[in-house]
């Protein structure tokens, strides 16, 4: 081989290496990690990267190498000459992938092995997924729009669907975890950043799929204690009043209806999929009801009035069986009494 051969060779290798590796750096494919596990996830992509780079760059070389200095001349049908194995090349192209390949494997093994493990003292949480809307359940009982974490403490959510399949994802965590009905499935999280991150249902489950999103906010270990003592109510009185407000807020909350109605007395109910239902007595007006009558139905026969501007078969039509009747009437009256 001639000498200046070698150069071109190297040349081609290292311009076609430089080019995927500007690739590779300069697009952002993959958000920020903010979790341990999704840097060890991070760190097995350019492990992963920087092999596959290396491997483009040498078959690269090769392919322009041979492309620019053995071309038939033209008019040239003559066959080339004949070749016999090469033991030493042969052994050389099994054996450096199968090391590289194997090298892949145990690295992603050990990420898989530590990131499903939670450590000695996990916060658990439960999460529940529903058309169209995310529940998280704290070791105090209750029910929460949106997740608040601790930073650099092992968070083991047991993650379960109350209708369809959904699946549970924030982008900065890396991991996804399907919502299985009858089944709790788990997923790891140590939140190493503090940040606020989307949470998205990344499972086709109906048509408010897009809209079926809630936030995970990482906090200081101050601010979630402070965050988790103050979110913490006192147990209700017995008897009706405003207790029987806080049972009708808490069914409401828990059956996701804040993700698509906006009601001015339940803050986080700002949900723009459904009707606004602080314009429930136009509605039952429309629909020539009377308030509590077109509310029951409304829940529980959702398709029967559709308000103008509003799709029918949005609304799960389940509620009736899902939820207890006694608890229905009290939602009727709730939003009946609260409704401007
Ligand atoms: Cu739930 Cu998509």
């Amino acid at each position: 081989m001639r000498r200046g051969s070698v150069f071109q060779l190297l040349a081609i290798g290292l311009v076609a290496g430089a080019i995927a590796t500007a690739v590779a750096i300069f697009i952002p494919w993959l958000p920020t990690p903010a979790s341990r596990e999704a840097g060890r996830i991070d760190f097995v992509y350019w492990f992963a990267t920087v092999i596959s780079l290396f491997i483009f760059a040498v078959v690269a070389a090769i392919l322009g190498y041979a492309t620019l200095n053995f071309r038939a001349k033209k008019d040239d049908w003559s066959d080339g000459p004949p070749v016999h194995g090469h033991t030493t090349i042969e052994i050389i192209w099994t054996v450096i992938p199968a090391v590289l390949v194997t090298s892949i494997a145990i690295v992603s093994a050990i990420v898989l092995a530590k990131d499903s493990h939670a450590g000695p003292n996990p916060l658990v949480i439960k999460v529940y997924g529903q058309q169209f809307a995310w529940q998280f359940q704290y070791p105090n009982g209750q029910l929460y729009d949106n997740l608040h974490l601790p930073i650099d403490r092992g968070v083991k959510l047991e993650i379960t669907s109350r209708d369809v399949l959904h699946s549970f994802w924030v982008p900065q965590f890396a991991q996804k975890q399907d919502a299985v009905p009858g089944q709790f499935n788990t997923l790891v999280i140590t939140p190493d950043r503090l940040g606020t991150y989307p949470i998205i249902c990344t499972e086709l489950c109906g048509l408010g799929h897009s809209v079926m999103r809630s936030q995970a906010t990482v906090m200081s270990q101050s601010d979630y204690a402070k965050w988790y003592k103050a979110s913490t109510a006192p147990p209700p009185a017995a008897g009706g009043g405003s207790s029987g407000n806080a049972a009708a807020i808490s069914t409401f909350t828990s059956n996701g209806c804040t993700a698509c109605h906006t009601f001015t007395p339940i803050p986080s109910a700002r949900g723009k999929v459904g009707p606004d239902l602080d314009k429930l007595k136009e509605d039952a007006a429309a629909a020539k009801e009377s308030l509590t009558d077109f509310i029951h139905e409304s829940i529980v026969d959702p398709n029967a009035y559709i308000a103008p501007g509003f799709q029918p078969n949005v609304m799960p039509p389940t509620f009736g069986k899902s939820i207890p009747a006694a608890q229905i009437d009290a939602l009727v009256q709730y939003l009946a009494a609260n409704t401007h």
